[in-house]
């Protein structure tokens, strides 16, 4: 059994059940052409069997490594970018105390992770640098093709930074590289300087690599339990792949209701928390879907927003704007913790009423509040609920979305795997900067500029 729930019982003023028993024999078809690795963009499937068949020895190397880095760092910089920072950021956040910067040493036991080359911004750098100036840190710098811009320059600078502060031969202990197995400049270059590195298999794209050692490892040293995130993931594939009645995976379902409310002019779908550690699962989510399904001229938009803070911002627009939007809401039955609401004899705020309850008990009513006055105006709801964030969870919730995904781009007629779009950047980028080979298109570039 799985503990993650689907409910879509408030799309049904926008989707019939007899809509979506029309997607049976469809999703089959995906569903065959996921796991027999036969359907569009085949060569990057290797994703959908990968929590089967992590195996325990790279499990077991990546928990030493962790070990190791944690025992002689008080920070971790994670280099990376798009599916190779996402998943892990989203993950380490989910698990975190709200304040893991100010929670006391002495309360952690893992050193603080931080993020780099997910930006080129000066001043993101300069501050990092600084806090590393009095911090023992370590680095994993993580891309897929190993030629990334973003990335390789950060990492050119921290490079420099870690051999001044410890050495050339004592940083070489405090840098692993996750990386191809075989091409790519980091791959050349961590041979060349002899780090550890662990290989991202051939056939998992960046998107969907959170369940390699691109994610477990940066989650290893925050000092979480991957095993257990794995089993998580392992346990939803097992549900998924057995369970053939549409109706009843909620992976199938909530590809086909996103479509069929795609198809009826709902094109934007904004996914909302009301549980601030979940804002990066958006993210990890918002890249998955976009990049996966935005192609062709095609694809719903998403969007995300933290609530009850949003509501007092895109709340207005989500109830009353252009009825275009649709919301997944990830409701997260209980909280971590517990307080009560204290009673106040002179009551000036008047809120004695609420005297004695849980504050999640508040949260809640203004969830399920929300949730009725969006479907009343207009905006469907689908909503995942998990029991509570741990790890097992998360990893059902992780490998839920990129099943979700896969068969809902297939439903969409596109190849969910590739991203021919995000080279256009990249190419007025190198363009703008000189990089030899581009002076054409620079000349062009420069007399729009
Ligand atoms: O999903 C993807 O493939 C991308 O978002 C990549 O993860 C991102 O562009 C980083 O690529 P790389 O790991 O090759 O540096």
């Amino acid at each position: 059994m799985i503990n993650l729930r689907l409910n879509i019982d408030k799309t049904s003023g926008f989707v019939s059940k007899d809509e979506i028993k029309l997607f049976r024999s469809e999703i089959e078809l995906h569903y065959q052409n996921i796991y027999n690795k036969t359907g569009k963009g085949n060569e990057f499937l290797g994703w959908a069997t990968l929590p089967e068949e992590i195996s325990s020895s790279i499990i077991d190397n990546i928990e030493k490594d962790a070990a190791i880095l944690s025992k002689i760092s008080e920070v971790v910089v994670v280099i990376g970018i798009g599916g190779s920072y996402l998943g892990s950021k989203a993950v380490i956040d989910a698990l975190s105390n709200n304040f893991p910067q100010l929670s006391k040493t002495s309360e952690r036991i893992n050193p603080i992770v931080l993020f780099a080359g997910q930006n080129i911004d000066e001043d993101y750098m300069h501050d990092l640098l600084s806090v590393l100036d009095k911090k023992d840190y370590s680095i994993i710098v993580i891309s897929k093709s190993g030629t990334t811009t973003e990335p390789a320059i950060a990492f050119r600078i921290l490079k420099k930074h870690i051999e001044k502060k410890y050495g050339k031969s004592n940083a070489r202990e405090r840098i692993i590289a996750v990386t191809d197995k075989s091409r790519g400049a980091l791959k050349k270059l961590s041979d060349a300087e002899g780090y550890t590195t662990y290989v991202i298999p051939d056939d998992v794209g960046g998107r969907y690599s959170v369940l390699t050692p691109v994610g477990l490892l940066p989650i290893a040293v925050a000092g979480f339990d991957i095993r257990k995130l794995v089993e998580g993931a392992k346990n939803m594939q097992h549900y998924l792949r057995e369970e053939k009645d549409l109706e009843k995976n909620p992976a199938a379902l909530y590809a086909v209701v996103r479509n069929i409310l795609y198809r009826k002019g709902k094109t934007i779908e904004i996914m909302a928390n009301f549980t601030p550690v979940m804002a990066n699962l958006t993210e990890w989510w918002k890249q998955l879907y976009g990049e996966s399904e935005g192609k062709e001229n095609k694809g719903i938009f998403p969007a995300g927003v933290n609530f009850t803070c949003d509501l007092h911002s895109m709340g207005q627009y989500i109830q009353q704007g252009l009825r275009n939007i649709f919301e997944t809401v990830i409701s997260i039955e209980q909280p971590r913790s517990k307080i009560e609401i204290p009673n106040d004899p002179e009551n000036i705020d008047g809120l004695n009423f609420l005297s004695g309850k849980r504050y999640s008990f508040v949260n809640k009513m203004a969830e399920q509040g929300t949730l009725l006055a969006h479907v009343d105006g207009g905006v469907p709801n689908i909503c995942i609920i998990l029991p509570q964030i741990n790890e097992q969870n998360l990893g059902e919730l992780i490998y839920f979305f990129e099943i979700g995904c896969a068969l809902s781009g297939y439903i969409l007629d596109v190849n969910p795997f590739d991203q021919p779009g995000v080279e256009d950047y990249k190419k007025n980028m190198f363009a703008l900067l000189g990089k030899p080979g581009y002076e054409e298109l620079a000349r062009e570039l420069k007399s729009r500029l």
